[in-house]
């Protein structure tokens, strides 16, 4: 479905998907604010207004907490959406305060600097097992072979879900991952509420036993900290446990991905990182920055705001384009250059305020231990074929990408 309008911003047009970026330099060019009727959301694209509103307690990612659907002027959703709806409404990414507040605490003690800091010995030993697969094999799909099962096999190690139980774990996150996409249709949410529904049955089996077994994992913690204080509910840590495995690897996933594809395209800089190892740290940032894996965030309207002179209601919808941030040339030089040298980059792409990524420090973990592992093992790994796009935008991935050795 294209979209007639004045506006570059086209979410279902392929084109547009395959590299957003250079309508994003029109949009910011058309102003600080626009409205945007497929979505009925208003789309900002600038990186002061976007790091600005991600701090503004005016803004929500739910409304619930202080109004019902109707008071906000919005239809509930249909009865048959209920099991993604109580899955992802329970999960502190789509919460706000008290209840944001108290599960982040609870669960923030699990991926402190430090804490993930211990993961990075394994983190390096499982990549280095990964790679020296896929040089065995003289090449493979870089996504499939390595790119995926590290930050699936560190969540899962960490949450505590046995190695024979992990199979499912792409294909459910995949599904309710579907309805993070604009305007999702009828057969994603389909999908979406039956991998909720699995989802959900197979986390309340596994949080039962291992409140009659505890383990040193995640989910024995959360039972623990539930026990002692109440302080979580069964859907809670339902939810928030979900919330991990998913959010733990879907974006790790695209970002490797996304960041190789880029630096196949750009071979001096790939050079440049082959020839210097130490450059890996701002490289992992500037991947990010360059190609973001996640390019839009909504907030609803809890009180009305003003941005350069547009009142915006509340019961509005705000899509921040993180992407477009990203390539501001308000706050980066040159910012369709990729630049793995870059010192002075502030990109949103763990976003900023109450949720800021929990995860950010272990995802930059994986991100270095995965790319050392291949700078060191396969010094020769090349493109091997053009890779084929996903047609989503918010979740911004390839479908594969084959590599070998040269
Ligand atoms: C490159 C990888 C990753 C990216 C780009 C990323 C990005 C993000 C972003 C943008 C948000 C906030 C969304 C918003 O403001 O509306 C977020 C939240 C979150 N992320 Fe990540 N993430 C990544 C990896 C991880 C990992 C490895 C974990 C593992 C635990 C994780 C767990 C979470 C959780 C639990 C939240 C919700 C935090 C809250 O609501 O307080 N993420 N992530």
């Amino acid at each position: 479905m294209a979209v007639a309008s004045d506006l570059a911003f086209d979410p279902w047009d392929p084109a547009f998907v395959a590299d957003p970026y250079p309508a994003y330099a029109e949009l910011r060019e058309q102003g600080r604010v626009r409205y945007f009727e497929p979505t009925d959301q208003w789309l900002v694209a600038h990186h002061a207004d976007v790091s600005a509103l991600l701090r503004d307690r005016r803004l929500g990612r739910t409304y619930l907490h202080r109004f019902s659907h109707e008071e906000f002027g919005r239809t509930p959703p249909p009865p048959e959406h209920e099991p993604f709806h109580t899955l992802n409404d329970h999960g502190m990414l789509d919460l706000e305060p008290p209840d944001h507040t108290r599960i982040r605490r609870l669960v923030s003690k699990a991926f402190t600097p430090r804490t993930v800091e211990r993961l990075r010995p394994y983190v390096r030993t499982l990549a280095d097992e990964l790679v020296a697969g896929l040089v065995e094999a003289g090449g493979g799909d870089l996504l499939r072979d390595v790119a995926e099962p590290l930050p699936v096999a560190v969540i899962a190690e960490m949450l505590g879900i046995p190695e024979s139980d992990r199979a499912p774990l792409r294909p459910w996150s995949a599904d309710i991952c579907g309805m993070y996409e604009l305007n999702p249709s009828e057969e994603a949410a389909a999908k979406a509420v039956r991998a909720s529904a699995e989802f959900s049955d197979y986390l309340r089996d596994l949080i039962a036993e291992r409140r009659k077994n505890p383990g040193d994992d995640l989910i024995s913690g959360l039972i623990a900290a539930h026990d002692e204080g109440d302080r979580l509910t069964e859907q809670e840590m339902i939810s928030t446990c979900v919330l991990l495995l998913n959010a733990g690897h879907e974006a790790t996933v695209n970002s490797t991905v996304n960041g190789w594809w880029a630096l196949f395209r750009h071979p001096d800089q790939l050079a440049a990182l082959r020839a210097d190892h130490s450059l890996v740290p701002t490289a992992v940032e500037e991947l990010m920055r360059f190609d973001t894996p996640l390019q839009l965030f909504e907030r609803w309207v809890l009180d009305e705001i003003e941005i350069d002179g547009q009142v915006i209601p509340r019961g509005a919808e705000i899509a921040m384009l993180f992407g477009s941030a990203n390539h501001d040339p308000a706050v980066f030089a040159d910012p369709s250059r990729l630049d793995l040298a870059r010192r002075d980059n502030p990109h949103i792409s763990f976003s900023a305020g109450i949720h800021y990524c929990i995860g950010a420090p272990l995802a930059r973990i994986e991100l270095a231990a995965s790319m050392t592992a291949l700078l060191e093992r396969a010094p020769t790994l090349r493109p091997a074929a053009e890779p084929v796009r996903k047609p989503n935008f918010v979740i911004r991935g390839l479908e594969g990408l084959a590599v070998e050795l040269g």
